[in-house]
């Protein structure tokens, strides 16, 4: 059994996007970095990435609509190290643009399937691991759009923003950060919710991100990687992007 001295992180859906540039940021200041993979090709591509740039890191399959896959994930890491100390929860699906009357129920639970049904049940299986380490983080990458205060007021950008699914997702992301972190408040266990930002990646139409400015992964990142290497482990129960605190 590890000393436990090894900060150990796992990201998902990590083989690119946001995933893939918290792994590079994290695992050069030295964290040992699972990349839980939906498509392994792209995982494998990644690893090489990573190790192209000094970083050392692990390859896991991990869709988060499969409890095997899932399952399976979690025990390579008990196997390996037998504890977690980091899990982000970065898995996503962007929902289609439509808007609530014109969203399909298919739409709805293929959304909520990803971003909010595989982030509690990533969650659940990785918790004993979470609660075997010195400390133990999730970190939830919602959105703003996910922000009930920010798509209800008049004066914000999200106000005028139709599609229904994904914002939806990420604001049960949100409930779900808040009550996991009362029933951790007392363990070494914390749970927040971040915002990246709007970021130029697959997860939309890259183009029109890149065209309405969107900024790129490094600085989508931030965020992220500042809760994930901060030595303290004192927040629980926040909605932070770079710029702090979000409404929820
Ligand atoms: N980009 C933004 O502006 C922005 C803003 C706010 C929040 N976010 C959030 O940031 C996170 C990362 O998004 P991104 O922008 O980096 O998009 P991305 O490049 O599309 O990355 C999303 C990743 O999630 C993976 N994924 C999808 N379904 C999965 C599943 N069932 N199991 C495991 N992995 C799965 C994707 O795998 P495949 O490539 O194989 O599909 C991909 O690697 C998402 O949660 C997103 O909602 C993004």
């Amino acid at each position: 059994m590890s000393s436990q001295t090894q900060i150990i992180t796992l990201i998902t859906g990590a083989e690119r996007g946001l995933g893939f540039e918290y792994a590079k940021q994290l695992g050069k200041r030295g964290q040992h970095i699972f990349i839980g993979a939906y498509d392994m090709k792209l995982g494998k591509k990644a690893i090489a990435d990573l190790k192209d740039q000094g970083v050392d890191a692990d390859l896991v399959n991990c869709d988060v609509t499969s409890q095997e896959s899932i399952d399976l994930a979690i025990k390579t890491i008990d196997q390996k190290y037998g504890y977690l100390n980091i899990l982000i929860n970065n898995a996503g699906l962007g929902g289609p643009q439509s808007k609530p009357s014109e969203t399909t129920s298919a739409a709805l639970h293929k959304v909520f399937d990803t971003n909010f049904f595989g982030t509690v049940a990533m969650t659940n299986a990785a918790l004993p691991l979470l609660k075997k380490a010195p400390f133990g983080k999730i970190i939830n990458v919602a959105s703003d759009m996910g922000s009930l205060t920010l798509a209800s007021d008049p004066s914000s950008m999200l106000y005028k923003f139709d599609a229904f699914a994904y914002p939806a997702s990420k604001t049960a992301v949100n409930s779900m950060t808040i009550a996991y972190s009362k029933e951790l408040k007392d363990t070494n266990v914390t749970i927040n919710s971040i915002n990246p930002g709007m970021t130029a990646t697959d997860l939309i139409n890259k183009k029109a991100f890149q065209a309405n400015g969107a900024q790129g992964v490094e600085q989508g990142a931030k965020r992220a990687v500042e809760l994930a290497s901060d030595p303290k482990n004192d927040l629980n129960g926040t909605f932070t992007e770079e710029d702090g605190k979000l409404p929820w």
